[in-house]
C-alpha cells in the first residue's frame, strides 16, 4: 500500500495506457489556443482559462464563465463539481485551501478550509490498548474523518468575492449528482484500493460501487443524496451544511458508525482567510500556501537555497542532486517546525530567510550526498503525509485567478457516507501525527508539532501556487502527498525557465523528502548514467514503478493576452481549456 496514493498501480497504468489513446484526440479537441499578438502588456487576458482533473469540472466552470461569473464563481462550481465527478479526490466531506488573486485591488488571499480536528479529539485517539497505532482506525470509517471545510470555504468565497448566487453556482454540480457521470479510468483505480473498506457499509457502496461491485468504464454513477445535499447548501448557505437536517444526518451517522462528531463541531467550523507566503525567485514573485500547508514555506525555502546555482547550465544529474539536497534540508524543516500555525508558533521569516538558506547552503557539496541523519533532527519530530487530492487552476478575462488544491485525503476518504447525505467522510484526521514518530499508513513519520488537538487543523502539503511575472504569470498545483510540495518545485522552476504548461505538467518528477533518505524517481525520469551519477555521490536512487501527481496549469502571456492551459497526461481524465469570452 505505501506509495499507491501518490499515483496509479501498475495495473491500472497498463490499463490506462489503452485508455489515454483513445481518449486523446477528444482532449485535444477541447483545447483551444487563442492566437493574439498585442505587443504592449494588457489589462486583462484574451478570455480566461480552466484547467482541473476532470473534464466535467471544467465544463462546470467555463458554464459559470459565459453566464458572466468571475473566476471566483467559477472556483465554486469547479469544485462542487470535482466533489460529484470526482469523488476519490475532494468532496463536500472533506477540504482545501483556494488561493484567490483579485485583479481590481492586486489583493491575494488564501481561504483555509482545512478540516479541523473534532472537540472530542484527543492525542492519542488512534493507539490500541498496547500504545500501537490502529491503522484500520486512523484511515477507514466514521473515526477517520476531520469537521469538512469545503461547503463553508465555497460558501465564503461566493459571498465575499463572487457575483452569481449560490444556487447559480452549484446548479452545475447538482446536476451532474442528479443524471450521473461515467466512471473514468481513474475512479475504477483508486475504487479498487478502497472497495474492500467500502464494502464494510453497504448503503455507501450502493452509491459508488452499484451491485456491491467496482463499476465498468463508462458505467453511470447517480448520487440523488448529494443532490438534495448540495440543493440544500444552495439554498441555505452555509447553515444548510452546517446546521439542520443535513448536519444532523452526518452526525448521527458518523456516531453511529463510531465517530465522535457533534452537531456542535459543525456549527463552530470556521474557515480562515490567511496571508499566502510570498518569496520571489528570479524576478519572478510566488504567492503561495500559508501554514497549516507547509507548502509554500518549504518552496520559499527550496528556492532561497538553489537560487545562487545555475540550474539551467547543469548537468542533469547535477541538477537533480543540488535541488534534492534542497529537497532533504526543507523537508527536515518542515517536520520540525511546521502545524497549525492557530497551535504552534512557526519561525517563518526564519525559514524563508536568504541567511538561513545561506547557511543550509554551506553544508550542501556538490561532490557529495550529505546523508539525511547528518542533519540534526529530534527524531520524536519527524513526519510527512498520505494521499488522494485534486487540484484547479483558473483564470479569468479580468485577470482574476484561482489556484486550488482540495481533498478527502485517501481515494473516497473514509469510504464512509453517512445515510441519506451521499457525502463521504474525509478521512484527513491521518494528516497528523497519530503517536510521535511513529510512521502512518504510507511508512512515514509524524511528529509532535502536529499532534491531534481538539479544534486542530492537520499540517498539509497541499500547495496551490501563483507565480507572478512581468511578462507571464502561472497558476499551478498537484495532488500526491509529501510530494506536492517537489512537484510543484519543480514545476515553478520550469516555468521561469520559460515553459508554458504543457511542460510543467508533463515533467519527469524525482523527489526526495529528508526520511526515507532517498531520491525516488518516476520510471523513466532519469538515465542509467545519471542514477549512476548520483550514486557515484552517495544518493540512493530508487525508482517507483509507477508514477505520481495530477498537475494542472494555466499560463498567461501578459505581454500578448494570450492564454494556456494544460493538463497533467498521467491521469487521463483531466479538462484544460482556453475559452474566448465577451468582455
Ligand atoms: O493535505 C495533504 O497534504 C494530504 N491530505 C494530501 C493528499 C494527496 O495529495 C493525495 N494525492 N494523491
Amino acid at each position: 500500500m505505501p506509495g499507491y496514493a501518490f499515483a496509479m498501480p501498475r495495473d491500472s497504468a497498463i490499463q490506462m495506457g489503452s485508455i489515454m489513446i483513445q481518449r486523446a484526440t477528444l482532449i485535444v479537441s477541447f483545447t483551444l489556443v487563442l492566437a493574439s499578438a498585442a505587443a504592449v502588456a494588457r489589462q486583462g487576458p484574451d478570455g480566461a482559462a480552466i484547467s482541473s482533473a476532470h473534464e466535467l469540472a471544467t465544463e462546470a466552470g467555463a458554464e459559470i464563465l459565459r453566464q458572466g461569473g468571475n473566476a471566483f464563481d467559477a472556483a465554486v462550481a469547479v469544485s462542487a463539481a470535482l466533489a460529484v465527478v470526482e469523488p476519490e479526490s475532494s468532496g463536500v466531506g472533506g477540504g482545501g485551501f483556494w488561493l484567490l488573486h483579485r485583479s481590481a485591488d492586486d489583493r491575494s488571499v488564501m481561504v483555509d478550509g482545512r478540516e479541523t480536528a473534532p472537540a472530542a479529539a484527543t492525542r492519542d485517539m488512534y493507539l490500541d490498548e498496547q500504545g500501537e497505532v490502529d491503522r484500520d482506525r486512523a484511515v477507514n470509517g466514521a473515526l477517520a474523518g476531520g469537521i469538512p471545510g469545503a461547503p463553508a470555504a465555497w460558501v465564503h468565497i461566493a459571498e465575499t468575492y463572487g457575483t452569481l448566487s449560490l444556487s447559480e453556482l452549484l446548479a452545475p454540480a447538482i446536476r451532474l449528482a442528479e443524471e450521473g457521470f461515467p466512471v473514468d479510468a481513474k475512479y475504477q483505480a483508486l475504487l479498487n484500493f478502497r472497495a474492500h473498506v467500502m464494502l464494510r457499509w453497504p448503503e455507501t457502496a450502493a452509491i459508488f460501487m452499484p451491485g456491491g461491485d467496482v463499476p465498468a468504464i463508462g458505467d453511470t454513477i447517480r448520487q440523488p443524496d448529494l443532490a438534495n445535499t448540495l440543493r440544500t447548501l444552495a439554498e441555505q448557505g452555509r447553515d444548510g451544511f452546517y446546521r439542520g437536517d443535513v448536519a444532523r444526518k452526518m452526525v448521527e451517522g458518523v456516531q453511529a458508525a463510531g465517530g465522535i462528531w457533534t452537531l456542535e463541531d459543525f456549527a463552530d467550523y470556521e474557515v480562515v482567510e490567511r496571508e499566502p507566503v510570498r518569496t520571489e525567485y528570479r524576478g519572478y514573485e510566488l504567492i503561495t500556501a500559508a501554514p497549516p500547508s507547509s507548502g509554500g514555506i518549504a518552496i520559499g525555502q527550496m528556492l532561497e537555497i538553489v537560487e545562487p546555482f545555475d540550474l539551467p547550465g547543469m548537468s542533469r544529474a547535477d541538477r537533480v542532486h543540488v535541488l534534492a539536497e534542497a529537497m532533504r534540508r526543507a523537508y527536515r524543516d518542515r517536520a520540525l517546525y511546521l502545524g497549525d500555525p492557530d497551535f504552534v508558533d512557526i519561525p517563518d521569516g526564519m525559514l524563508l530567510s536568504e541567511h538561513y538558506a545561506a547557511g543550509l547552503r554551506t553544508t550542501l557539496r556538490l561532490d557529495r550526498a550529505t546523508p539525511s541523519s547528518m542533519l540534526a533532527a529530534d527524531p520524536d519530530r519527524l513526519g510527512a503525509e498520505s494521499a488522494d487530492t485534486t487540484h484547479f487552476s483558473l483564470i479569468d478575462s479580468q485577470g482574476n485567478m484561482v489556484s486550488a488544491t482540495l481533498t478527502v485525503n485517501l481515494p473516497f476518504g473514509a469510504a464512509y457516507a453517512p445515510p441519506g447525505t451521499g457525502v463521504l467522510v474525509n478521512n484527513e484526521m491521518d494528516d497528523f501525527s497519530a503517536k510521535p514518530g511513529e510512521p502512518n499508513a504510507y511508512g512515514l513519520i509524524g511528529f509532535s508539532a502536529n499532534a491531534i488537538e481538539p479544534h486542530k487543523r492537520m499540517l498539509s502539503s497541499m500547495s496551490p501556487t501563483i507565480v507572478v511575472g512581468d511578462d507571464r504569470t502561472a497558476v499551478l498545483g498537484t495532488p500526491g502527498g509529501s510530494r506536492i510540495i517537489t512537484m510543484v518545485l519543480l514545476g515553478v522552476l520550469d516555468f521561469i525557465e520559460g515553459n508554458g504548461p504543457e511542460s510543467w505538467v508533463s515533467l519527469p518528477r524525482f523527489h526526495h523528502q529528508y526520511l526515507p533518505d532517498e531520491i525516488s524517481v518516476e520510471p523513466d525520469a532519469l538515465t542509467d548514467e545519471e542514477i549512476a551519477a548520483l550514486e557515484e555521490k552517495g544518493h540512493t536512487v530508487t525508482v517507483r514503478n509507477r508514477t505520481w501527481g495530477n498537475m494542472h496549469g494555466v499560463m498567461w502571456n501578459r505581454r500578448t493576452g494570450d492564454l494556456e492551459a494544460a493538463h497533467d497526461p498521467r491521469w487521463n481524465s483531466g479538462g484544460a481549456v482556453v475559452i474566448e469570452l465577451e468582455h
